[in-house]
């Protein structure tokens, strides 16, 4: 039997995003991001709180990277959520992670992570209930040693964060269960 648990405003998995942008002076700033999703072939959308330093990185850059934050860096991908560049100077600096300029964007591209999308600006989103970023994704770069024989990224070597909103958990991933658009085929032929 279910029980009511109220409002709670939590999917599972959540990502993890690392995004980063560049302020005026192509300084590097990365945030946190949980409430991200990629929502057309080429596009992503992220919900990040007006004022933020990232926020504002974007309105001056119009660009940005989105890199998906794996088990290994868990602490430093906490940290991008917790330190804010608007008070925190050397945010980036104090994780001794390097960065790199895209050679598609105008954003950083942190080296540590593994897989990162390179995005341009298309909309700053505000609606009565909305408020968002869209991005186009130009390009995504991913590290050799997480890419299975097929070219594809392999989510079993990538071991990319879930977060977890109802507990606050970061989680691994697991093993692969069933192969999408194709676990339910029995059910179409009834
Ligand atoms: C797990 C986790 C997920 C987060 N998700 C978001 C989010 O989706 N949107 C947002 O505005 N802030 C989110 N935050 C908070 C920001 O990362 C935090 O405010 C950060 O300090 C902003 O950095 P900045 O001011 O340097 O851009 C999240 C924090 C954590 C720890």
């Amino acid at each position: 039997m279910k029980k009511d648990i109220g409002v709670i405003p939590a999917v599972y998995p959540m990502p993890v995003l690392m995004v980063a942008a560049y302020d005026a002076n192509e300084k590097v700033n990365v945030m946190n991001v949980a409430w991200g999703q990629i929502c057309d072939m080429d596009k992503i959308i992220l919900f990040i709180g007006e004022g933020k330093k990232t926020w504002l990185n974007i309105q001056e850059s119009k660009a940005f990277t989105v890199a998906l934050a794996d088990e290994a860096h868990v602490d430093v991908a906490d940290f991008f959520g917790i330190a804010s560049g608007n008070k925190i100077n050397d945010k980036f600096e104090r994780t001794g992670y390097h960065a790199v300029k895209s050679d598609k964007v105008n954003a950083p591209i942190i080296e540590e992570f593994p897989v990162v999308m390179e995005c341009e600006l298309l909309e700053f989103l505000e609606t009565e209930y909305v408020s968002a970023i869209v991005g186009k994704i130009v390009n995504v770069k991913a590290e050799e040693n997480v890419l299975s024989e097929n070219g594809k990224v392999d989510p079993t070597k990538l071991q990319a964060l879930m977060f977890d909103q109802f507990q606050n958990g970061y989680y691994s991933t697991g093993e692969k269960v069933a192969t999408a658009w194709n676990a339910g085929v029995e059910l179409m032929k009834k």
